[in-house]
């Protein structure tokens, strides 16, 4: 067993996005493909001795392969030890926990989320830092650099290690410790939330589906949900990760989990209803009839959080990405609080939660979490709920209304052109930037524009500054339409389109949403040209 030198040469395109590298599995499976990125995170890192990395991923197609090379290059590249989840698998907020436990340097994440996968989805790689999160943009650039100009990169040629049983082996003189995938996580979650009371809820006959979209989270929730918790076996369907996800799109929205908002619509339906993405960081949570909004959630969360134990001291602040609705604002003005206002990526929330100015954060995109991991989390988000059906007796539905009576309501959508064509979609997005400055003062559809401007985030902590993230039109009345490009497709651009429109009287809370937004939706189609610049003329998901 010898480590070896390859010779290499740059791959284009190797720059991370939103949440790290994603391409097609195909793209991944070019000889050095994968493998040039691995050395530029090395080269990034420097020297590795002494230290112990995290490597773990979702289960999708290409997993295994990729934590074999990846094993055989840290091993080339000195790491003292790697701690892998067993079978590779480990969820993205399992990552995060496992580093920030076991004291890691870093990890590596192999995931694209929920973007499909198999042979013909998605693959995707990220860095996480020594906090738990994904790394900052300096180290995503510095990888990005690397892999402009390596020449080569080193690996040992040992036999694969074998991932299927917890245990320490050796690869070339550094430690591989296979560990147990959902240990380390449900300890932790048993800290943050009352699992008596949920257990008892359960014995009262309380019933529940969560969906595992046949991605990583399923065997965390029955670990934790069936097993810790005692819901009635079949609590978890689409428990078992599968390379392809089963063919599911595991994100969870009401589009793509339809068969469980259909169950929670139907008279079968349980009380509670949740899914889970690819990785095992996103959530949707569903009651009797209603599918409730990431952004009334992370609202809900907050305005409740002291009945968790884990946040019986109250929390600190709220951080929400910018597009996300502004119903999180109106909850911590309440509670005398501070609300942050970050570009969309979960690797923004990390300094405010590391400086302590924040507890909770989320985003439009299903994505939900605190400052006990430095990712956002599903099932934290989904025991977060089963914590206050616990303790308080409501069902989902009453939790929402009631909400919404105190604090009103924000309508909220988010629609989606997929596959667009990059150029287009550039040029429509450079149009509306050029119009911005003759925006305020206007008025469109009855509103009055109050601000509109493309997004500049200053990081409150190390005065980092990060800008062209989305155009945003605000109203007097707090409406807002918000533009912008996805970060996270695989093919050509997503223009995203986010719609919030803010309903202070309760007679008004159940208008139904597109209609309560259409309004808002013909004054963006107005002004952006969406149609005439793309061609399209409807989103291809609504959310
Ligand atoms: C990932 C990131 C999130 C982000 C989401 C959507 O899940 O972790 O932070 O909100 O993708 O990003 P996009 O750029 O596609 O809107
Ligand atoms: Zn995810």
């Amino acid at each position: 067993m010898t480590i070896q030198t390859v010779a290499t040469t740059p791959f284009a395109g190797q720059r991370p996005g939103t949440s790290g590298l994603r391409k097609k599995v195909t793209e991944f499976q070019q000889p050095g493909y994968l493998e040039n990125f691995v050395e530029a995170i090395f080269l990034t890192l420097g020297d590795c001795s002494g230290r112990t990395l995290v490597l773990g991923g979702d289960g999708r197609y290409f997993n295994r392969d990729a934590i074999q090379t990846i094993l055989h290059m840290a091993a080339a590249h000195g790491v003292a030890r790697m701690l892998v989840g067993r079978g590779g698998i480990l969820s993205t907020p399992a990552v995060s926990c496992v580093i920030r436990k076991h004291g890691a340097f870093g990890g590596i994440v192999l995931s694209a989320s929920h973007n499909p996968g198999g042979p013909d989805g998605d693959f995707g790689i990220k860095y996480n830092i020594e906090n738990g999160g994904p790394a900052p943009e300096k180290v995503t650039e510095a990888i990005f650099a690397h892999t402009q100009t390596l020449s080569a990169y080193r690996i040992s040629d040992a036999p694969p290690v074998n991932l299927d049983e917890i245990g320490t082996t050796s690869l070339e003189g550094m430690q591989v410790e296979v560990i147990d995938p959902v240990a380390d996580y449900a300890e932790l979650m048993g800290r943050l939330f009352d699992f008596d009371a949920i257990r008892a809820l359960f014995k009262r006959g309380f019933t529940m589906k969560f969906d595992g979209m046949s991605a990583v989270s399923g065997p965390y929730a029955r670990a934790i949900i069936e097993g810790v918790l005692g819901a009635p076996a079949g609590t978890v369907i689409n428990g078992e990760p599968l390379e392809d996800f089963g063919g599911h799109h595991p994100d969870p929205n009401p589009v793509n989990a339809a068969e469980l908002v259909a169950l929670m619509n139907g008279p079968d339906a349980p009380d509670f209803g949740a899914a889970s993405d690819g990785d095992g960081d996103r959530n949707m949570i569903v009651g009797r009839g209603i599918a409730v909004t990431p952004s009334d959630s992370l609202a809900i969360i907050a305005a409740n959080a002291t009945l968790a134990p884990g946040y019986a001291a109250g929390i600190k602040g709220i951080a929400r990405s910018m597009p996300t609705s502004t119903a999180a604002d109106r909850v911590a003005e309440a509670l005398g609080i501070s609300c942050f206002e970050t570009p969309t990526g979960w690797k923004y929330f990390g300094n405010l939660m590391d400086a302590g100015m924040v507890t909770l954060c989320g985003e439009e995109s299903y994505g939900t979490g605190s400052s006990h991991v430095r990712e956002k989390d599903g099932l934290w988000a989904v025991l977060f709920w089963l914590n206050l059906l616990a303790v308080t007796g409501k069902p989902v539905e009453q939790f929402v209304a009631e909400h919404w009576a105190r604090f009103g309501r924000n309508y909220y959508s988010r629609h989606d052109y997929e596959a667009v064509d990059a150029t287009a979609a550039d040029a429509m997005m450079a149009a509306l930037c050029a119009k911005l400055p003759k925006l305020a003062g206007q008025t469109l559809g009855g509103y009055r524009v109050a601000l509109a401007d493309d997004f500049v985030y200053t990081d409150p902590v190390d005065g980092s500054v990060a800008s062209k993230q989305g155009v945003r039109i605000v109203m007097s009345d707090g409406s807002r339409i918000v533009f912008r490009l996805s970060g996270t497709g695989t093919e050509g651009a997503t223009i995203r389109v986010y719609l919030e429109r803010y309903e202070a009287d309760p007679a008004r809370h159940h208008l139904e949403t597109q209609q309560a937004l259409s309004g808002l939706v013909a004054i963006a189609d107005g002004v952006s040209e969406l149609r005439q610049r793309t061609g399209r003329q409807r989103p291809s998901v609504i959310t």
